[in-house]
């Protein structure tokens, strides 16, 4: 496993990733990251992906259920938090405007022991279920000379690749957030907890918003400028702390755990609540962008990702690669 510490080397020396041949996941990894960049149009200094945000920081007080779940020392006790929300995509120039687009929430909990990271999105859905299929997903968005992808291209793909379709459909039919603080976000893959007594269970992660799902009617969304969740967020936490519940939605036999592009039945699943984040205040952009939110490296013992998801692994090297050219003079 790729520790945190790795990872922020790699940003200060470069060389590190250039210096040898890369594994195939790597490769694979490689032409991901640039596929994402050059879909937002290569711009330089930002993240492949959550490229416009704002950090931030809290605290997680576990609930009393949680360490009946999961051994994670990050679970039995209240802890430190650094967190970013984002846009989807590298452009950092994308309107708050935006309705098929993800709003991200990255989250790492912090503990003497290690960190804790998880990193979610405004959806249940990934928007597509193997590195393949993003390396094509993301190459068909690359503008062309004219500025623009060309709609067919996405088009042909989306039908196909129909499950490829489902995230934009499911943004499509809500309305915008009107704050960062007011929409529910998914961990989308699925993961296994273990307690104390190495009893394990399957579930998927979701916070859900105290403030409930705040959304902006068409004529709210016309009078906001292009850029003001920043601001709207300011503004809340300075009357107070804005919450969320860390919920485990409990799998059942034969829940998929192996495509991020799968919803389950929420509704027909027990969940559990395994504490409240607490948004304090906003962070200077610099702690957040000083390491990457790596979801598969910073995982401590009673957490795991899917072993059989695709999607998940290859989430560390891409962050790191992406983290590496955005610290890169
Ligand atoms: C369910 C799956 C996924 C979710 C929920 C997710 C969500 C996110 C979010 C919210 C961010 C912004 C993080 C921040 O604010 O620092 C991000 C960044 C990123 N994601 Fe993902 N992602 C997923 C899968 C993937 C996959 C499969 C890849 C590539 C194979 C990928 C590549 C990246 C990259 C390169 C970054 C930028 C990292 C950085 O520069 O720090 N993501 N992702």
């Amino acid at each position: 496993m790729m520790s945190t510490r790795m990872t922020a080397g790699c940003a200060a020396a470069l060389a590190c990733l250039l210096a040898g041949p890369v594994s195939a996941q790597e490769a694979d990894a490689q032409a991901i990251v640039d596929a994402l960049f050059a879909a937002g149009g290569n711009k330089p200094g930002v993240r492949a992906s959550g490229a416009k945000g704002v950090c931030a920081k809290g605290t997680f007080t576990p609930s009393a259920e949680a360490p009946s779940l999961t051994k994670a020392p990050h679970f039995a006790k209240a802890v430190p938090m650094t967190m970013r929300f984002s846009m989807g995509g590298s452009n950092p120039g994308i309107s708050d405007k935006a309705k098929p687009v993800t709003r991200g929430f990255a989250m790492r909990f912090t503990d003497t022991t290690g960190d804790m990271v998880f990193v979610f999105i405004s959806a249940p859905v990934f928007s597509t279920k193997t590195p393949q299929q993003l390396l094509e997903f993301a190459r068909v968005r690359a503008p062309g000379p004219d500025g623009k992808p060309d709609a067919d291209k996405i088009k042909a793909f989306g039908t196909a690749n129909p499950e490829t379709t489902k995230q934009a459909a499911w943004l499509n039919a809500r309305p915008v957030p009107a704050s960062f603080a007011g929409v529910d976000y998914w961990g989308v893959q699925a993961y296994t907890l273990t307690d104390a007594k190495g009893a394990a269970k399957i579930v998927k992660l979701k916070t859900v918003a105290t403030a409930g799902q705040l959304g902006l009617i068409d004529d709210e969304l016309k009078a906001k400028p292009d850029s003001f969740y920043a601001d709207e967020l300011k503004e809340r936490l300075a009357k107070g702390p804005a919450t969320f519940d860390l919920v485990a939605v409990l799998g059942e036999a034969g829940d998929p755990t192996n495509d991020s592009t799968a919803t389950w039945p929420e509704e027909n699943r027990k969940s559990v609540k395994l504490g409240t984040i607490a948004v304090s205040a906003i962070e200077p952009n610099a702690t957040c962008d000083a390491n990457t939110f790596d979801p598969v490296a910073d995982l401590p013992e009673g957490v795991a990702g899917p072993a059989d998801d695709p999607m998940f692994a290859i989430r560390s090297p891409t962050y790191a690669i992406s983290l590496s050219r955005r610290a890169a003079p």
